[in-house]
């Protein structure tokens, strides 16, 4: 696991608070008829008055500052103009702020207008994997406990579990090890170790659990073309217990 000193750890949390406060001002930003790009361009704006940059915008070649993954898109959605927010639509918006050098990364899935019931179950389910995880998220456990707490939860609810994408350690870099699956056995993966800051960040599917890459290069889709949500923060681990410092 990662390890931040004190004087880093300052730094990740305020980057935390500014992905907090940018997904907020997103979410308000969310009506039926907006482009995905006007809400890149108004998220982008917002971000970096408050002080922050947000680090997607360029990372391994990425276009934009924030994802914007629409209904059957998982993640990593290219905000488009001709991408028009419909009512009953889901959207996910993946963003991550960088400050002074450390990074804060999170994601929410937000109804468009009013949807249908079975993708507020879909949204409800895929946040209550976040809980579910990290209520198994302790130093000296294996970090397996939580992803198979995730797994276990979104099945018993009638969903499947991206395998292709997983959370991770963050801190200077967007990502640092260890990988966080949101899948597999209690036995899986490092030992938890305090002082560490992860990225936990389920991505559900209501139907199957397999995806493709789309033609741009960084949309992911599910196979069958139903919906699929993200529900992500960035999270400290003590010794006394877990800081969710992107909610
Ligand atoms: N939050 C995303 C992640 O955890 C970040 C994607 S940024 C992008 O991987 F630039 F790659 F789109
Ligand atoms: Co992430």
């Amino acid at each position: 696991m990662n390890n931040l000193s004190p004087a880093e750890l300052v730094l990740v949390k305020k980057a935390c608070e500014l992905t907090r406060d940018a997904l907020n001002y997103c979410e308000k930003q969310i009506v039926p008829g907006i482009t995905t790009k006007q809400l890149d361009n108004l998220v982008e704006k917002y971000i970096i008055d408050s002080g922050g940059y947000p680090a997607c915008k360029g990372y391994e070649g990425f276009p934009a500052s924030i994802c914007t993954s629409v209904n059957d898109m998982v993640v990593h959605g290219i905000p488009s103009d001709n991408v028009v927010l419909q009512e009953g639509d889901i959207i996910s918006v993946d963003l991550v702020v960088r400050y002074k050098g450390f990074h804060g990364d999170a994601a929410r899935t937000f109804p468009v207008g009013k949807v249908s019931e079975d993708k507020l179950r879909l949204i409800e389910v895929t946040k209550q994997c976040f809980f579910e995880g990290i209520k198994k998220l302790k130093v000296g456990h294996r970090l397996g406990e939580l992803s198979h707490a995730i797994q276990e939860y979104a099945e018993k609810n009638g969903f499947s579990v991206v395998r292709e994408l997983v959370g991770h350690g963050i801190g200077k870099s967007m990502h640092e090890p260890p990988n966080v699956p949101n899948y597999g056995k209690v036995t899986d993966g490092p030992l938890v170790t305090e002082n560490a800051v992860i990225a936990v960040e389920p991505m559900i599917n209501m139907g199957k659990k397999e995806v493709w890459l789309i033609e741009d290069g960084w949309g992911v889709v599910t196979r069958d073309g139903k919906c699929s949500a993200h529900y992500e923060n960035t999270v400290h681990i003590t010794k006394d217990g877990i800081e969710i410092w992107t909610m």
